[in-house]
């Protein structure tokens, strides 16, 4: 979603001034997924290189397909972009090599339409929600956790007001028979908050808890400051970062990562801001949402958000 924004914000044509390496900048899309981003970068620049990444070997198989074409402009590789240094310097990226850093956080189209991956209500499948790498599925953390965690879990990640109600209900259930299905526990939610989309509009009254779920089966926020601050410290000086985020916790992360980077560190006695520790611009003071096309064509793109800055 919003990837002619994104491309346009990376600007992956401007000139190139003490590259270190390829001349036409080396890019990193960190959440590569079936390559639809990658693929708008790499035909609007035709000489910038791609590294791509992604936790799910799934979705690297469908990326690797799509961006064929492009031969040796780009590289795949499997891992959690929360350790972005690490992964690149399995390719022997230089430091401050990087021209610019994309990330499209959450689930792919392709996660949510597979059954037994289990991250839809809309779908009978598994409790899965695993992207690749994490151990515990949603069911494990169902039968596993204590109430308490599973109430902090689902407030702090679904925002969900009834946290406390489907929690319990969660472990008062799983007495009888353990957790294993996306029905099983679509049909508790309902039960629980009334099976109408209530005071929340149009968003299913399950959203919120498989949302949560997702988010800590694959502790997708605790990383995402720390990997927005190795991308900026590896990117070349007119680098640019992109990253569009689909909910609010993601997203005040972005906005508050890129801030401090902006703002930089102040000076103890003077109080005057540091301006060498001054690390980014803020290229975009409110964030870009989808055009009403998009939305249309795609009703997820709704809750997109995208956020960019250059690094001075
Ligand atoms: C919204 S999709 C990206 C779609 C992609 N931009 C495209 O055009 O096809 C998000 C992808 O990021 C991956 N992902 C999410 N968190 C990740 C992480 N911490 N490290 C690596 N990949 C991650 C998911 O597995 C998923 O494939």
């Amino acid at each position: 979603m919003l990837a002619a924004e994104a491309v346009e914000l990376l600007d992956p044509n401007r000139p190139s001034r003490g590259r270190t390496g390829p001349a036409g900048g080396l890019f990193v899309d960190a959440t590569v997924g079936l390559g639809g981003h990658a693929e708008a970068l790499l035909a609007a620049a035709p000489a910038a290189h791609l590294v791509g990444i992604d936790r799910d070997p799934q979705a690297l198989e469908l990326a690797a397909r799509r961006l064929a074409p492009f031969g040796e402009r780009v590289r795949l590789v499997h891992a959690n972009f929360h350790r972005l240094e690490e992964a690149l310097a399995r390719l022997a990226v230089p430091p401050c090599g990087l021209a610019g850093f994309l990330a499209d956080l959450g689930v792919s189209s392709m996660q949510l339409a597979r059954p037994e991956r289990g991250f839809s209500f809309r779908r009978a499948g598994p409790l899965d929600m695993r992207m690749g790498l994490a151990e515990l599925t949603a069911a494990d953390l169902l039968n596993q956790s204590s109430e308490a965690e599973l109430e902090k879990i689902i407030r702090d990640y679904g925002e969900e007001r009834q946290a406390r109600r489907i929690a319990r209900a969660i472990v008062q259930r799983r007495a009888e028979e353990p957790w294993e299905t996306t029905v099983q526990l679509k049909r508790l939610i309902d039960r629980v908050k009334g099976g109408a989309p209530g005071r929340e509009g149009r968003i299913d009254p399950a959203t919120r808890v498989f949302q949560a779920l997702r988010i800590a089966v694959n502790d997708e926020l605790a990383g995402l400051e720390s990997a927005i601050d190795q991308a900026v410290r590896m990117m070349e000086s007119e680098g640019r970062l992109v990253v569009i985020s689909y909910h609010s916790l993601e997203d005040r992360i972005v906005k508050h990562s890129l801030r401090d980077m902006a703002r930089g560190d102040v000076d103890q006695v003077t109080g005057r801001p540091l301006a060498e520790s001054q690390l980014l611009e803020v290229l975009t003071r409110k964030p870009l949402r989808p055009s009403e096309a998009e939305v249309a064509a795609n009703p997820r793109a709704r809750s997109a958000r995208l956020r960019a800055a250059r690094r001075l």
